[in-house]
């Protein structure tokens, strides 16, 4: 026999970015962070995870190609979620699973992204969230999202703010186990559902430093991390708690471009030097900047992950038509911009 779960989840853009670990094994932050997650049906990974006493391994295919399951990383989620395995019982295929076989039991996980991996288009997010969330459902785990956050994070950090849709805070925590760093929801996706978030993607070839080196030379040597981790973030993750909560495009724009290009100081500032924004991200500040000045009231927020591409959220659906003419209009087809753009939460733009 062979028992079967497949999930899906979207990927995560953090408007308020995690940049910097306490704890590289545990994967512990330096300061809280706050991102909005995509609409399902668009930027996403679909997993499916199976056990049968026929597999003799633990193997895993991402976008169809093996990859070796035996890195700190899997085997931390794998271990964790195991020990939480639950007993299994599916009478109409006569299968049952003690909760002491799931140790012997071995697993096969197949898993697709629909975007460009390793791009700055945060795939391990949603990977390790799916993954976590598709063995809790294999393994009838009986943690609430909450908690399963708290696994999907020792994958990759910003994986534990892909298990809840709308906004998602990730609480940094103290404790020294890490049991207290997980993702919270501040709000739903019906919440501020008038907001449209469009991708430019600028290039979809992998990075050339990835998060987790990168994060460790800024923690090693940027004293701007250490200034923003202790006095910067803090307060403006209060204050975007509540440019959210009030739904104050004002404000969450002013906040998101600041903490955007404040999270690329830091990068300017470790050394070696990173460079994960290029001309072409910063022609596209200046168009979003030169429109917001010229309205006298933002329309559209910008935020670069660790990549050249840019998430730009618009206000509503006018200012989203409006920012692809002006984007169309800067960058024409035939430019060598190398730009394309995928439109995320309304495919009629
Ligand atoms: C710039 O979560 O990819 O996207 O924890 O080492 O796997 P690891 O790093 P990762 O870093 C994401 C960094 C970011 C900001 C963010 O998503 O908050």
């Amino acid at each position: 026999w062979v028992r079967m779960v497949t999930a899906q989840t979207p990927t995560n853009i953090a408007v308020i970015k995690y940049w910097g670990k306490r704890d590289e094994t545990l994967i512990l932050p330096v300061n809280d962070s706050i991102s909005v997650t995509l609409d399902p049906a668009h930027l996403c990974t679909t997993t499916t995870v199976a056990v049968s006493p026929s597999f003799d391994q633990d193997r895993m295919w991402l976008n169809g190609k093996e990859i070796s399951l035996s890195g700190g990383r899997y085997q931390n989620c794998l271990r964790e979620i195991r020990a939480r395995a639950c007993e299994v019982e599916d009478k109409e295929k006569g299968i049952k699973i003690a909760k002491k076989d799931w140790e012997k039991l071995h697993l096969h996980v197949a898993s697709y992204n629909n975007f460009p991996t390793a791009a700055g288009l945060a795939s391990s997010a949603a990977g390790f969230a799916c993954l976590v969330f598709a063995l809790a459902k294999l393994m009838n785990a009986k943690e609430d999202n909450s908690e399963l956050s708290a696994i999907a994070r020792q994958g990759s950090g910003s994986a534990c703010r892909s298990l809840f849709g709308g906004f998602v805070k990730w609480i940094m925590g103290k404790a020294e186990d890490g049991s207290d760093s997980l993702a919270v929801q501040l709000v739903d996706e019906k919440h501020w559902d008038e907001l449209v978030i469009i991708i430019a993607v600028v290039s979809s070839r992998q990075k050339e430093t990835s998060s987790t080196t990168g994060m460790r030379d800024s923690v090693e040597t940027s004293l701007l991390l250490q200034h923003r981790a202790k006095e910067v973030v803090p307060k403006r993750i209060k204050q975007m708690e509540e440019a959210i909560k009030n739904r104050d495009f004002g404000s969450f724009a002013q906040l998101s471009c600041a903490d955007s290009n404040q999270f690329h100081a830091v990068c300017l500032d470790t050394c070696p030097t990173i460079f994960y924004m290029n001309d072409t991200s910063h022609r596209i500040i200046s168009c979003v900047e030169k429109w917001n000045c010229s309205e006298g009231m933002p329309q559209v927020a910008y935020t670069f992950d660790a990549g050249p591409n840019a998430v730009l959220i618009a206000h509503d659906r006018n200012a989203a038509t409006q920012l692809m003419q002006k984007l169309l209009f800067c960058f024409p087809p035939s430019s060598d911009a190398d730009l394309n753009s995928y439109v995320i939460g309304d495919k009629s733009i």
